[in-house]
């Protein structure tokens, strides 16, 4: 497409999208989240004219501040996450006009008083039209009570029959099956189903969304996507860092709750559900949702033929010598004044399940789901393994190491899709080399994909659920991981399982193998 095709293009996309006038109230508006995510998201979608003129982000936070040191702390946060700064000074200036803050704990009803009223004043004044985005960006302790506030304050439904109010809950949208119940109860007593927005970001990322247009707007890939031609599938959420700072929650957390009860599985049903009828938000969720219904629900016996953790020791992360898990949370505890944590911690820096899909398409297919921290790199993939061809011709010619087929969609970073093939070598002898059919988002399109959370907030503020988790699909995932949760905390583990910056415990290699010798785990 040359530049001047794609420029009107862009434009007639860019006007579908615009977002209507609204107030976006941000709670845990200092912490991180809001500072590398959110308010570089916003400010993006701003420099590109999608916002309203009608629009209003108010910082909601306990820290006594007035609108100008939020703007401030905004402007210094921008400048240092946001991809390109704040770039422009005048087009920042005129974004931070639009900010606001009110300072109040969240469990006190007077806080919620004064945010109605700059709401209403923001309505007069900035044209925001009665339409509100509450973001609970908080701890998750927090998210119940300012639902009950939101709603004690009368803020949580519409006040016009033409504006809207929505809500967008961060994960972990609980603990487990059980808190993930309550907490659904406590949104539900005051908002609808259609007002929540249950985010993850995975959803959000455009690698993500081209698994629906990669399986369904081609006809070769789908004839060959069922168990007469995949042996099985691999995703795996591989980072390099280790938990950090964040070694509360994650020792509080885990990976399998962390990565896999959510991103993952979205991913996995994204990669495993039956066509949608329709690309309608619910005809999509309907069919993620039904393939969940069919993965087999293993016991809390069955749990060792379905998963495995690990936690890192003492390795090496890009050539540099680093602390293991337990010597983090150590010396964190050290230098914290207070809440210590476990220092013999059991908490699995390294988690994998086997999902069996019992249905038509998948029955005997497994979906092998890993992710971890301090792996030898940050690497998100899903790998499509194909079965081995059914004759090897090439046996006596050095090809006898032919790998099967397989077709890995790149989530990140290095965005892309590659086939791969055996071809023949040049030369006389018959020697076949496995090569790769390339296709990099970057190249092709030469334009960064946006941010996973500026597609997100746009969509919420357009009202546009799809790429959001729907309560069934979110409980049915506690559901069927519920085991897994219940053993791991109940028997203790042999910790460390593996060194930083490898590709995590062997037992991961030998399960993946077992009674499949031809299965390895890929190491991208
Ligand atoms: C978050 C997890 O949801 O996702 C983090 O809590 C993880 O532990 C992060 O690092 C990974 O996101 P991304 O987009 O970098 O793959």
């Amino acid at each position: 497409m040359t530049p001047e095709m794609e420029n009107p293009l862009r434009e007639e996309m860019r006007m579908e999208r615009k977002a209507p006038p609204c107030a976006v109230v941000i709670f845990g508006a200092s912490g991180d989240l809001n500072k590398r995510k959110l308010t570089p998201a916003l400010y993006s979608l701003y420099q590109q004219h999608l916002l309203s003129n009608g629009f209003a982000m108010i910082g909601f936070t306990r820290t006594k501040m007035d609108h100008q040191a939020f703007r401030n702390l905004m402007t210094e946060a921008t400048k240092e996450f946001a991809e390109g700064g704040i770039g422009d000074p005048a087009v920042w200036n005129s974004f931070s006009e639009k900010l606001f803050y009110v300072a109040g704990d969240p469990t006190d009803p007077s806080a919620y008083q004064e945010l109605k009223e700059l709401l209403s004043s923001l309505d007069r004044e900035q044209g925001t039209a009665c339409n509100r985005v509450f973001y609970l960006s908080t701890p998750p302790e927090l998210y119940a009570p300012i639902v009950k506030q939101l709603g004690a304050a009368g803020i949580s439904k519409a006040s016009t029959p033409d504006s809207w109010v929505r809500i967008i809950i961060e994960k972990p949208f609980g603990y487990d099956l059980s808190t993930a119940i309550k907490l659904n109860s406590e949104v539900a007593s005051v908002f609808d189903e259609e007002q929540v927005y249950r985010i993850d970001h995975y959803l959000g990322k455009e690698t993500v969304q081209n698994i629906l247009v990669f399986r369904f707007a081609n006809g070769i890939f789908e004839p060959i996507w069922n168990r007469n031609f995949i042996d099985h599938v691999q995703i795996t959420a591989a980072e390099a860092v280790g938990a950090g700072d964040r070694v509360g929650y994650y020792e509080a957390s885990g990976a399998l709750r962390d990565m896999i009860q959510n991103h993952l599985m979205q991913v996995f049903s994204l990669v495993a559900m039956e066509p949608p009828v329709s690309l309608d938000a619910n005809a999509i969720r309907d069919e993620k949702q039904k393939v969940m219904m069919a993965v087999y629900p293993f016991t809390h016996d069955e749990v060792p033929r379905f998963a495995v953790r690990g936690q890192y020791g003492p390795g090496t992360s890009n050539g540099k010598p680093v602390p293991g898990f337990r010597e983090e949370i150590k010396s964190f505890n050290a230098k914290s004044k207070g809440h210590q944590y476990n220092e013999e911690s059991d908490a699995p820096t390294y988690a994998m399940v086997r999902l069996m899909v019992n249905n038509w398409r998948w029955a005997g297919v497994p979906f092998f789901i890993r992710s971890g921290k301090r792996m030898p790199k940050r690497v998100s993939e899903v790998a499509i393994q194909f079965k081995r061809v059914p004759h090897l011709l090439f046996k006596q010619t050095k090809a006898d190491r032919i790998e099967p087929n397989s077709l890995v969609i790149r989530v990140q970073p290095d965005e892309g899709i590659t086939l791969k093939f055996g071809a023949k070598m040049p030369g006389q002898a018959m020697h076949i080399r496995e090569v790769n059919m390339d296709f990099q988002y970057g190249q092709q399109f030469g334009h960064h994909s946006p941010e996973a959370y500026e597609r997100l907030l746009l969509d919420c503020m357009l009202g546009d659920p799809t790429l959001f988790a729907r309560w069934d699909m979110v409980e049915k995932g506690w559901e069927l991981l519920g085991p897994v949760l219940d053993t791991w905390s109940e028997e203790r583990a042999t910790f460390p399982s593996y060194d930083a910056g490898s590709w995590g415990p062997t037992e991961a290699d030998e399960f993946i193998a077992h009674g499949a010798p031809h299965r390895r785990w890929r190491k991208p």
